[in-house]
This record gives C-alpha cells, sequence and structure tokens, in this order.
C-alpha cells in the first residue's frame, strides 16, 4: 500500500499548495533527481503552519537531509532557530547553501553527527521534529523528553509507514513504529493526534 489518501485526493490537497520560492522549488527538484526521501510539499506547508502557530524559539529536527523541511520551519520563524542534524556532512553542505540563497541562513544551526547525540545539549525545545531512522523515533523521544519545553510539541513524519501499521504480520521496523505510536498515544505524556497526509504525521504536544 503506497498512498494512505486517495491518489486523486492527494493530487488535489497538492493542487491547493503553490510554492513561490525558487529555493523551495529548487531542493523539490534535487529531491526528485537523486530520489531523496524529503517530506513532501504538503507536510512541508503543514510544518510551516505549525511553526506559525507555535511562534517557538527553538526546532531540533533529527535528519535534515539537504535542509527541505529545515527550510519550511525556517521560513516560518519569527525569532527563533531552527537546529539541523544530519550524519551526513555532504547533506548539511548542501544545506548550508540552501539556507544563504534564501537568506535564512541566521535562522539555523548546522549539526554534523548522530542527531540524537546531538540534540541532547539543546534544552528547552519547542518543537521537536523526527525524520531519521524509524526504528529510532521511541529511542529519540525517551531520550528527549526532558529536553522539551513545556508544552513542546513533537512532530514525526512516516508514522503510518506505507500503510504497514496495518498489516497483519508487521516486520520489525513497522513494529518499532507501532511501539512509537503507542507511547505517544497512551504513555500519558502526550496529547497526541495522527493526520493522515502523505505516510502520516503524528503532531503531540507535552503534556
Ligand atoms: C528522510 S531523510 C530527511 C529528510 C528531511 N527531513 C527533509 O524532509 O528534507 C532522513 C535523513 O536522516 C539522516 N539520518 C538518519 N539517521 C540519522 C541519525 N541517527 N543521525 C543523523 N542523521 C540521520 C539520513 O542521513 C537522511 O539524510
Amino acid at each position: 500500500m503506497d498512498f494512505i489518501t486517495n491518489p486523486k485526493i492527494d493530487e488535489y490537497l497538492r493542487s491547493l499548495v503553490n510554492i513561490d520560492d525558487p529555493v523551495l522549488l529548487k531542493m523539490e527538484e534535487l529531491g526528485h533527481r537523486l530520489n531523496f526521501p524529503i517530506v513532501d510539499r504538503l507536510v512541508g506547508n503543514f510544518l510551516y503552519l505549525i511553526t506559525k502557530i507555535k511562534n517557538p524559539k527553538l526546532i531540533v529536527e533529527l535528519g535534515s537531509g539537504f535542509g527541505y523541511s529545515a527550510y519550511w520551519f525556517a521560513k516560518a520563524l519569527r525569532d527563533g532557530k531552527v537546529v539541523l542534524n544530519d550524519y551526513k556532512e555532504e547533506n548539511i553542505e548542501k544545506a548550508k547553501k540552501f539556507f544563504k540563497e534564501g537568506n535564512l541562513t541566521e535562522k539555523a544551526v548546522f549539526e554534523v553527527g548522530d542527531a540524537v547525540e546531538n540534540a541532547k545539549k539543546y534544552k528547552n525545545i519547542d518543537i521537536l521534529f523526527l525524520d531519521h531512522e524509524k526504528s529510532r523515533y521511541l529511542e529519540a523521544v525517551k531520550e528527549l523528553e526532558t529536553n522539551l519545553s513545556e508544552n513542546a510539541l513533537i512532530i514525526a513524519d512516516n508514522v503510518l509507514w506505507h500503510g504497514k501499521v496495518i498489516e497483519e504480520n508487521p516486520n520489525n521496523k513497522t513494529k518499532k513504529i507501532l511501539e512509537f505510536n503507542e507511547y505517544m498515544f497512551k504513555s500519558g505524556k502526550f496529547f497526541s493526534s495522527i493526520v493522515p497526509l502523505r505516510d502520516g504525521i503524528l503532531l503531540a504536544l507535552k503534556i
């Protein structure tokens, strides 16, 4: 199962979102050319909206690739910062170039290395965005819970995992996502919702 929503609905939703930023368009083109899994523009649009509503001071992103999702966050920030994390230096170097081109460098901090380890040094995280190894989402949340600010948001991409979450015999990776979703809904630490946009976006409020 590849599409969570009816492909025609998906097409309709995409037709509503216009992008006029040439840097974002260039990043989408690069993602397409390299077959690199950046978030869909509908998800980028969603991240932008949440950031506008929340007005965070600090966003920490785990798994930034060449910066497409972080660029959406940065565009929506008023005076905060987004921390990009990726263990591939070449990705972060590309991200730096795109941010420079979009005049957003001063809104970003660039980190290379293991995203969870790097993130530990940040306190009072207002938005934690998970888009690194799916099997490590739960571990990341447990490790970083105490680094979150009051009323922090956690956003996680791919939580419906191409629909595999409803398979009768889920594989190990899918089981890890199921465990993560269970924790986010049932630990009593978060109030969560999954928006079935693209591959499923989890939005959780720390309580
Ligand atoms: C799905 S891509 C991220 C796409 C990006 N969020 C976007 O939408 O533009 C996942 C990225 O996470 C990175 N990654 C995976 N596990 C990581 C880890 N433990 N620490 C740092 N980076 C990691 C990979 O190198 C890859 O670039």
